[in-house]
C-alpha cells in the first residue's frame, strides 16, 4: 500500500506463511491463510490510518478554528475541487484494492483444485460425522486428511444449520439441511487442528466440534483402511474398546461418562437400570413391563437399539427427547459395539468419567 511502510506491513500481516500463532492470528496451517491474513491487515491498516488521521484533523481543526470571541463572524468556504476530488478518487482507489483482493481470495475459496480428495461431512446436532467414499470409512468428531494435499468437503446437516469452520486453515462454510455446500483447504503442516461449529444450533453448539488430524501423506492409505475395517475383523470382546474410543465421540455431547446430567441420561449406570427395566418413559409405561416374550423390546439389548435407531420411540421422563436418529449412520455391528460399551463402561472409565483405554484395548497413558 502506498501509504503504509512495507516493513510495518509485513511485521503485522504475518506475511511469511505458515506463520505461527500471535496476538491476533491463530497459526497458518493452509494455503489460503496467508492470503486472507494479507487481506484482512491491509483491510485493518487502511482502519487505522484514517481513524487516526481522522481523529486528528479534528482535534487540530477543533483548536485552530474554535470560536475566539463572541463578535467575530466568519464565513466558512463553499467549494473546493482539490479536496473534493481527493475525498472522491482515494476512497475509490481503496476499495477497489480491496475489491481486487477480497475477490481473488474468494474465488480461490470456492473453487476446489481438479483431483482434490473428497469427504461427505454431516452436521447433526450437536456432532460432526465425516465419511470418506474413497474407503469407505466413517469418522466422528474426528476428520483425518492427508498434508499438502487438497481435500473438498461436500457437506449437509440433518437438522438445523451449522457450519464448519477450521480457525488455522482461515475456512468457514455453512452447513444447511436440505442442500449442500463446499469447502476446501490444503493442510500445509501435519498436526491437530480444531473444527468448530460457527452457526448457533441449539443448547450444546459449544460441545459442536472436532478435531481435524493432518497426518504424512504416506501413512493416509494405511490409516484410512484401518479406520473403515477395523472393528469388522474385532471380537465381541474387543468391541467395547473400539466402541468407547471411536463411537463416543458421536454421543459426548449428550451423554457424559461421569454420571452428571447433560442433555441425555448418562451413560453411567446406564446398563444396569436398562437391565433392571427401571425406567419411567413420558408415555406413562416403566420399561421393565416391556420385557419378555412377545413384548415391545423382550430383552435389554433391544431396547437399546430402538433407542439408537428410533429415539423418538421411547422418550425417558425428564427429558426433551432431543437425540437424532442414527438410522443409516452405524452398522450392526456398531450398534452391538456400543451395547457391549455400555455393559463394560467401568473397564472403559474411571471414577471421573476418563477413558482409560486405547481403541485396540491396551490401556491409556
Ligand atoms: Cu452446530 Cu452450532
Amino acid at each position: 500500500m502506498f501509504f503504509i511502510p512495507t516493513s510495518l506491513l509485513a511485521t503485522l500481516a504475518t506475511a511469511t506463511q505458515g506463520a505461527p500463532a500471535n496476538f491476533w492470528m491463530p497459526k497458518q496451517a493452509s494455503t489460503v491463510a496467508q492470503s486472507v491474513d494479507f487481506t484482512f491487515f491491509v483491510i485493518t491498516w487502511i482502519c487505522y490510518f484514517f481513524f487516526f488521521a481522522i481523529t486528528a484533523a479534528l482535534v487540530i481543526f477543533m483548536i485552530k478554528y474554535r470560536r475566539k470571541s463572541n463578535d467575530i463572524i466568519v464565513r466558512g468556504p463553499t467549494h473546493n475541487i482539490a479536496i473534493e476530488l481527493t475525498w472522491t478518487i482515494v476512497p475509490m482507489l481503496l476499495v477497489i484494492v480491496i475489491f481486487v483482493m477480497g475477490m481473488r481470495g474468494y474465488i480461490n475459496l470456492r473453487q476446489a483444485p481438479e483431483g482434490s480428495y473428497e469427504v461427505q461431512v454431516t452436521g447433526q446436532k450437536w456432532a460432526w460425522t465425516f465419511q470418506h467414499p474413497t474407503y469407505g470409512a466413517t469418522q466422528v468428531a474426528e476428520l483425518t486428511v492427508p498434508v499438502n494435499t487438497p481435500v473438498r468437503l461436500i457437506m449437509t446437516s440433518n437438522d438445523v444449520l451449522h457450519s464448519v469452520w477450521i480457525p488455522d486453515f482461515r475456512v468457514k462454510m455453512d452447513v444447511i439441511p436440505g442442500r449442500y455446500t463446499t469447502l476446501w483447504f490444503e493442510a500445509t503442516a501435519v498436526g491437530d487442528y480444531n473444527l468448530n461449529c460457527a452457526e448457533y444450533c441449539g443448547k450444546d453448539h459449544s460441545k459442536m466440534f472436532a478435531t481435524v488430524r493432518v497426518i504424512p501423506k504416506e501413512d493416509f492409505e494405511k490409516t484410512m483402511v484401518k479406520l473403515a475395517s477395523e472393528y469388522e475383523d474385532m471380537s465381541v470382546g474387543e468391541l467395547p474398546a473400539y466402541a468407547i474410543n471411536r463411537l463416543y465421540n458421536r454421543c459426548q455431547s449428550c451423554h457424559t461418562l461421569d454420571g452428571s446430567e447433560s442433555t441425555g441420561p448418562s451413560f453411567k449406570g446406564l446398563w444396569d437400570r436398562v437391565k433392571k427395566g427401571d425406567i419411567n418413559f413420558t408415555s406413562g409405561e416403566k420399561l421393565s413391563n416391556l420385557y419378555g416374550e412377545g413384548t415391545t423390546y423382550e430383552v435389554p439389548e433391544n431396547y437399546i437399539r430402538a433407542s439408537i435407531l428410533n429415539p423418538q420411540g421411547h422418550i425417558v421422563q425428564g427429558y426433551l427427547g432431543a437425540m437424532p436418529s442414527f438410522q443409516g449412520q452405524l452398522k450392526d455391528k456398531q450398534i452391538t459395539a456400543i451395547i457391549e460399551m455400555f455393559k463394560h463402561l467401568n473397564e472403559l472409565t474411571d471414577a471421573e468419567g476418563n477413558i482409560t483405554v486405547n481403541p485396540d484395548g491396551t490401556p491409556r497413558e
